[in-house]
C-alpha cells in the first residue's frame, strides 16, 4: 500500500464539467454556451503539490474557480477532505474556507486599489467569524514578513509596490489562515523572468516552514517542473495526461504533451539555471 492509500485526499475533484452560458446574439437564437471543462479528475493528497498545464482558454482558471468553491460545476463533485464544497451549507464552507485558499493569475487586478494591504491581506480572516481587529492586524504583520515585506507596508496601498512586491502580498494574503491547501492561478506569469524565479523560490520555502499544498497552474511545464510532485496536462477543457514532471520530460505520449515538453529547451535552459541559482540562495529576497 502506497502512503497516498492511508491518507484522505485534501481535494478531489471527480468527473467535474462546467458549461457557461454566454449572452444571447439575437433574441430568436439559444443562448451559445462554451463548455470549459468536462468530466474532470483531480485529485491532491496532502504534502504532494499538483501541477496543471494546458494552452490559454483549456479551462484552468475555470478549475481553479471551482476547486476554491468560487463558482460551482455544472455537474460533478468537489470534495475538501471528503467534504462536498458546494453541498455544504454556507456558514459551514465559510468556516472551511480557512484551510483553501487561492492566489490569482493577476497582481495587479486580484488586489483591490481602494484598500491598504492590511485590509488586504487580513481580509480571508475578517469574513471568518471570531478574530479581533488586533488580532487581525497581528496576523497581517507576521504573514507580511513571511513573504519578506516590512510592518511600515501594512498601511500602504497597492500602487505603490512592485508586480513582484503585489505577487508577495497576494501570498501574504492566502498564507493568513493558514491553510492547507493554495491554489495558485498562474502566479508569476505576470511577472518577469528574474522576479519569477523569485517568487517561486518563496513558495518553495513557505511550504517547507509551513507544510501547505500546492495546486499550481501555469502554462510553463518547466515552472511546474520546480515545485510539483505531479502534473496533469489539459487541452480543450479536458485532461488528456497525468504523470511526474520526469514522467512527462521522457516519456510524454499524448502528441500535446510533447509539444509543450518540446517547447521547454528552447525558453528555459537560461531560466531553469537561474531558477536553481536562486533555490541555493536565502529566500526572501526582495522583489
Ligand atoms: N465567466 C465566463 N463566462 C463565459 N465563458 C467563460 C467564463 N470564464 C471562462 N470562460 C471560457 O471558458 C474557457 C476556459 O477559460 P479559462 O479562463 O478557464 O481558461 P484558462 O486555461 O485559464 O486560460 P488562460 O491560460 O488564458 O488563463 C474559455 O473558452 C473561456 O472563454
Ligand atoms: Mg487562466
Amino acid at each position: 500500500m502506497t502512503p497516498d492509500n492511508l491518507r484522505p485526499p485534501l481535494l478531489q475533484l471527480q468527473g467535474v464539467s462546467k458549461t457557461y452560458r454566454l449572452p444571447r446574439r439575437q433574441l430568436w437564437q439559444p443562448a451559445p454556451q462554451v463548455q470549459a471543462l468536462h468530466g474532470v479528475d483531480v485529485t491532491v493528497y496532502s504534502g504532494r503539490n499538483v501541477g496543471i498545464v494546458g494552452e490559454s482558454g483549456c479551462g484552468k482558471s475555470t478549475l481553479a474557480r471551482l476547486a476554491t468553491a468560487l463558482d460551482t460545476p455544472s455537474s460533478g463533485q468537489v470534495l475538501f477532505e471528503g467534504q462536498d464544497l458546494h453541498r455544504l451549507p454556507r456558514p459551514a464552507l465559510r468556516a472551511l474556507r480557512r484551510d483553501f485558499q487561492m492566489v490569482f493569475q493577476d497582481p495587479y487586478g486580484s488586489l483591490d486599489p481602494r484598500m491598504t494591504v492590511a485590509r488586504i491581506v487580513a481580509e480571508p480572516l475578517s469574513a471568518q467569524a471570531g478574530t479581533s481587529r488586533l488580532e487581525q492586524r497581528e496576523r497581517a504583520t507576521e504573514v507580511l514578513a513571511q513573504v519578506g515585506l516590512h510592518p511600515h507596508d501594512l498601511d500602504k496601498y497597492p500602487h505603490e509596490f512592485s508586480g513582484g512586491q503585489r505577487q508577495r502580498i497576494a501570498i501574504a494574503r492566502a498564507l493568513i489562515t493558514r491553510p492547507k491547501l493554495i491554489v495558485a492561478d498562474e502566479p508569476l506569469s505576470a511577472l518577469d523572468v528574474s522576479i519569477q524565479a523569485q517568487v517561486l523560490n518563496l513558495l518553495l520555502d513557505l511550504q517547507q516552514r509551513f507544510g501547505m499544498t500546492y495546486l499550481l497552474i501555469s502554462h510553463d511545464l518547466a515552472v511546474v517542473n520546480h515545485l510539483c510532485d505531479e502534473v496533469l496536462v489539459m487541452q480543450q477543457g479536458q485532461v488528456v495526461e497525468r504523470g511526474t514532471p520526469h514522467q512527462l520530460f521522457t516519456q510524454a505520449r499524448h502528441p500535446y504533451t510533447q509539444t509543450l515538453v518540446n517547447a521547454v529547451p528552447q525558453i528555459a535552459p537560461g531560466r531553469a539555471r537561474a531558477l536553481r541559482q536562486l533555490r541555493a540562495k536565502a529566500p526572501s529576497n526582495l522583489v
